[in-house]
Parts: structure tokens; C-alpha cells; sequence
């Protein structure tokens, strides 16, 4: 990963969470990780559209991972005492609203910036948390969501190489899930107690969150500078820029659906079962069986 761990962690100063007095509270943050846990049946939308075999292998076994933290939450809530329930709109618009439209946004939005995210979430409850059990679940999850952000960092730096447009069009939509942590802050300010050990620190702690994922970007390439020193016309620009070709793309889509319909083998996306043979992880042949000694005059 571009970040370690300690630049993904917020310093709770030893505050931790309660499961007797604060079961409520951990039964609202366990059913937004539940939420975005259940996303991740769109790796199957995502393994149908993979650029290459390494893609599809690694959206394969990442979308039995994260079903797997689908039932390590629900054993956490069982241990916990509360049960499942509706998530909060924002983090439905944040994992669900904004799925991108092709792979460049799925890894660089869902994936680097996205799990990023959720990853500094887990982080904080294993800090935090005061139950030995439940964070030992969550150990061994954590490994797993590290290599999700990785491979979304890779894929991400691979996608932009070369394509300053495509850069712009990234940055701008990152620029709307910052917002959107932001948006979750100022919910949490005011609905949350100001006395409480650890929630008292979920505005600054969400605050790291968006810092975290700006120096994300930057090591990415996808911006060469601090946002800071952008403006706040340029952030508003980039967004423009982005939402525009997003509303050009789906006019495109409009215009020709009925050259799609009638000629649909021409305007098919090419998937893996047409390009694997071009594959470099299909050409990689493994090496040849070496010939066993003696086994011609055997079967001479
Ligand atoms: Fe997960
Ligand atoms: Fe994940």
C-alpha cells in the first residue's frame, strides 16, 4: 500500500469503546460495515468486465473475501448483541451511489479510495474497541482489505499512466466522496455526544480520513500538488469537468442504443473471452514438463 499504517490511524489517546454501554452506538457503525461488506457482490459485475486474467483472479477471490466479512461482521453483532439493520443514506451514496461507470473509476474510486476508507474505519474499531474477540475478527479481516486498496492503488496508477483527462476526471470524483465524509462529519457532530471518549473524536478522526486520502492521491499521480494550493475554482472545475463527461457518456449511450440493438456485435465490449489468448497472464506458459531420464528406452 501507498500508506502504512500508522498514517492511516487516528491517535484515540487510549479511549475506548464499551460493548455494555455503548451497544447502540456499535450496533449503527457495525451496520454501515455490514452495508459496505454487502457491496461486495459487485465484484461480479466488475469480474464481467476485467481488462485482464490478473483482474479477474483478484476480483474472483476478493468477492469471497468480503462475503466472508459479511458473516465475520454478522458473528461480531451475534458477540455484540445487536442485530442487523439499515444503514445511513450517506454511506449507501458513498458505496453504492457512487459505483463507477467503467474499471478507471471502480479501482480508483471503490477500491483505492473507497476501501481506503472503510480500511481506517477498521483500524479505529481495533484501537478502540474493547473486546478481545471482536477485534481478533477483525485482525484477521484487515490483512485482507489491505490487499483490496493495494491492488486499487496499482490499478488506479496503471489506468491514469499517460492520460491527463482521465486524471482530471478522478480527481474531480473524489473531490464528491470527500464531500461526502465531510457531509458524515457534520451528521456526526451534531447527532453524536460531545462527552463521549472516542466519539467526540469522529469529526477529526473523519477529517484524517480525508487528509489520508488526499496524500493517497498524490502518491497515486493523481494530483501533483496539495488541494490546498488548488483553489477552490479549479476543485470546482475538476468536478464540472468530471460530471460532464459522465452526462456526455450517458448521452452517447442514448444516441446510438439503436445502432447497439440492431448491430450489437459490433458495439459489444470485449471481455476477457475474447482477449485471453492475448493475455500476458495466458502467455506466460508455465515451463514445459522436463523429460524423464530413461522413459524413451522404457517405452521403446
Ligand atoms: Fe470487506
Ligand atoms: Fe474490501
Amino acid at each position: 500500500m501507498l500508506l502504512n499504517r500508522e498514517e492511516m490511524s487516528f491517535d484515540f489517546k487510549g479511549a475506548k469503546l464499551d460493548p455494555a454501554r455503548d451497544r447502540e452506538l456499535l450496533g449503527w457503525m457495525l451496520n454501515q460495515f455490514l452495508y459496505g461488506e454487502m457491496t461486495g457482490i459487485q465484484c461480479g459485475h466488475w469480474l464481467y468486465a476485467a481488462p485482464s486474467v490478473e483482474a479477474a483472479r483478484f476480483l474472483a477471490r476478493q468477492s469471497v473475501e468480503e462475503l466472508q466479512h459479511v458473516d465475520n461482521f454478522l458473528r461480531i453483532m451475534g458477540m455484540l448483541g445487536v442485530a442487523p439493520a439499515k444503514p445511513h443514506g450517506m454511506v449507501k451514496f458513498l458505496s453504492t451511489g457512487m459505483m463507477g461507470n467503467d474499471w478507471a473509476e471502480h479501482v480508483a474510486l471503490e477500491m483505492a479510495a473507497g476501501e481506503g476508507f472503510v480500511l481506517m474505519a477498521f483500524y479505529a474499531i481495533i484501537d478502540t474497541l474493547d473486546h478481545e474477540d471482536a477485534v481478533a475478527i477483525l485482525r484477521r479481516a484487515v490483512k485482507q482489505e489491505e490487499r483490496h486498496v493495494d491492488f486499487g492503488e496499482q490499478q488506479t496508477m496503471k489506468a491514469i499512466a499517460g492520460k491527463g483527462w482521465l486524471r482530471r476526471r478522478l480527481l474531480g470524483l473524489n473531490l464528491v466522496s470527500m464531500w461526502g465524509v465531510k457531509r458524515l462529519a457534520g451528521f456526526m457532530h451534531t447527532r453524536l455526544p460531545a462527552d463521549h471518549p472516542v466519539l467526540k473524536n469522529m469529526p477529526a478522526f473523519l477529517d484524517r480520513c480525508n487528509q489520508a486520502a488526499e496524500t493517497r492521491m498524490l502518491r497515486m499521480g493523481l494530483i501533483d500538488r496539495p488541494l490546498a494550493e488548488m483553489g477552490g475554482l479549479t476543485r470546482a472545475a475538476r468536478v464540472a469537468e468530471a460530471y460532464g463527461g459522465k452526462a456526455l457518456g450517458a448521452l452517447a449511450r442514448l444516441v446510438t442504443w439503436p445502432f447497439r440493438l440492431l448491430l450489437p456485435f459490433v458495439f459489444r465490449q470485449k471481455r476477457l473471452t475474447d482477449t485471453y489468448l492475448e493475455d500476458p497472464a495466458i502467455r506466460a506458459l508455465p515451463a514445459a514438463p522436463k523429460a524423464v531420464p530413461g522413459a524413451e528406452s522404457d517405452a521403446a
